[in-house]
């Protein structure tokens, strides 16, 4: 747990290095301190939960309506799923990735100097199914706790991520999010994040 924090603790300072270079106008943003271990944890189950409910929703689609079918599934209940695990561990719970698929997911610049990160720690070797950050930030005087893990892509995925997404798959995929950018990724990628946050307080 202490590494943990310390690593957390870490990033954190990478991510304030890559904050000020990414955020030229906003210096109200900055990494203050480490995240608590217990919220570190509760983020996980949270993140976990919302991982496992989608996972649940997509295998069941996949398997009664093959990728079309799941798509439409997909886009109905991915939103739904995530604010009823939100709402469970009062802790804002979705996610996020540099190139998304549904414009509301589009990450902070925050959450996109940590996804920037997860992706120089993959090319520097890190296993990316073990890519987390966490910390306290405090942006225009609120404390906020965040915490993200990367998304590795698998070979499910691919039928609606990946490099070879069949014609009909794709052609609803342009209809449902006509500015989609998530497709081209290949197996092991780090498609994108979880991302959890919680406001602690208001100045
Ligand atoms: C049946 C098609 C389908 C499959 C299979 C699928 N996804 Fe998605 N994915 C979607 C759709 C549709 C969305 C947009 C959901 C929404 O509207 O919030 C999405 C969104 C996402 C997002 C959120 C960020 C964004 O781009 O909006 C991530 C991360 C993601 N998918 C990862 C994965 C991973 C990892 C897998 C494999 C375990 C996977 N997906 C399998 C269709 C799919």
């Amino acid at each position: 747990m202490r590494r943990t924090v310390a690593t957390a603790f870490l990033l954190a300072g990478c991510a304030l290095a890559g904050a000020f270079r990414a955020w030229p106008a906003r210096a109200e943003t900055a990494v203050v301190q480490p995240a608590d271990p217990a919220q570190i944890e509760a983020a996980r189950t949270s993140a976990q939960e919302l991982g496992a409910a989608l996972k649940d929703a997509l295998t069941q689609a996949l398997k009664a309506q093959g990728a079309l079918g799941a798509l439409q599934v997909c886009h109905e209940a991915a939103p739904t799923i995530a604010s009823g695990v939100s709402a469970k561990s009062e802790m804002q719970t979705g996610r996020t990735a540099l190139r998304v698929r549904n414009p509301a997911n589009a990450p902070d610049d925050y959450e996109r100097a940590q996804l920037e990160d997860f992706l120089a720690r993959q090319a520097n070797g890190e296993d990316a199914t073990t890519l987390e950050s966490a910390a306290i930030l405090e942006i225009n005087g609120v404390k906020e706790f965040r915490w993200m893990k990367a998304i590795p892509m698998g070979e499910m995925c691919m039928q609606c991520h990946g490099t070879a997404v069949a014609p009909e798959v794709l052609a609803e995929i342009n209809t449902l999010y006509p500015e989609d950018q998530a497709t081209g990724f290949k197996p092991g990628d780090i498609r994108g994040a979880f991302t959890v946050r919680k406001v602690l307080s208001s100045p």
